[in-house]
């Protein structure tokens, strides 16, 4: 009996996530969670159960520990994520620096020690963090987006640091960049659907050793650069 448990599920990536892994059967069991489960109509329609997070906010983070009690979680998607606008450094502030980064790159790894416990449980021990391309400092030719860069370069070094600190104990820590994707983030011009880029991570997520902790790839499977 696989768990998954996919953090931001109510929409966009993490709801296609749901849709493709809630067709594998009942065998499978899907944990998801929302900012506000009430209104996560569409994936309740999918999923074993909804559960309440915020993700930049660590009370959040312990309350969804204790509502998973003991229960296993072979595989955690941290996928919840948010973009910003400050695109110059005429628009950047503190302010903006913090929201970024309390999602984007200090929420998966802090989520990820409140359960690990249910992690540890799990047979699979596969973290699956959801980056950006726009993370890698060897491809910024083009600058802009300093909070979102800077947030998921972050990520991926924290998500490195894990993937060392946990391999004795077989665990699997990846960064995965899903390709610009048609969602509410990525917009109506981007080159991918939801059902390809969830496709793709899926058959990369299906194929994880634990070998292959602390790698950077994309939603093909494909390794990318630092
Ligand atoms: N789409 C792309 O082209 C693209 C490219 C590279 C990387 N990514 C990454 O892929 C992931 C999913 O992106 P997406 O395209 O599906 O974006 P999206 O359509 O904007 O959906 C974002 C999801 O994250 C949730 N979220 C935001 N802030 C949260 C918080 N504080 N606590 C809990 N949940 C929160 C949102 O919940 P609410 O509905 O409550 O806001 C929503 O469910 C993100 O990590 C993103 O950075 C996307």
């Amino acid at each position: 009996m696989p768990t998954y448990l996919i953090t931001g599920a109510n929409r966009g990536l993490g709801l296609e996530f749901a849709r493709q892994l809630s067709t594998r059967g009942k065998d499978t069991v899907i944990l998801a969670t929302a900012r506000e489960p009430d209104k996560a109509t569409d994936l309740a329609r999918l999923v074993h159960e909804v559960l309440p997070l915020d993700a930049a906010d660590p009370a959040s983070h312990a309350a969804l520990a204790a509502k998973l009690g003991d229960r296993p979680v072979d595989v955690l998607i941290n996928n919840a994520g948010v973009s910003s606008d400050a695109n110059s450094l005429e628009k950047l502030t503190m302010e903006e620096l913090q929201r970024v980064f309390a999602v984007n790159a200090f929420a998966p790894l802090l989520i990820a020690k409140a359960i690990l416990r249910n992690i540890r449980a799990g047979d699979r021990k596969t973290i699956f963090n959801i980056t950006s391309q726009l993370g890698s400092i060897a491809n910024n030719k083009g600058g802009s987006s300093y909070p979102y860069r800077a947030s998921k370069t972050a990520l991926n070094q924290l998500t490195v640091s894990l993937s060392n600190e946990l391999k004795g104990e077989g665990f699997t820590c990846i960064m995965v960049h899903p390709g610009w994707v048609k969602t509410d983030m990525g917009g109506p011009n981007a080159t991918l659907t939801p059902e390809q880029s969830i496709e793709g991570m899926l058959k990369l997520l299906d194929g994880l050793k634990p070998e292959d902790t602390g790698k950077f790839y994309d939603y093909s499977g494909k390794t990318l650069p630092w």
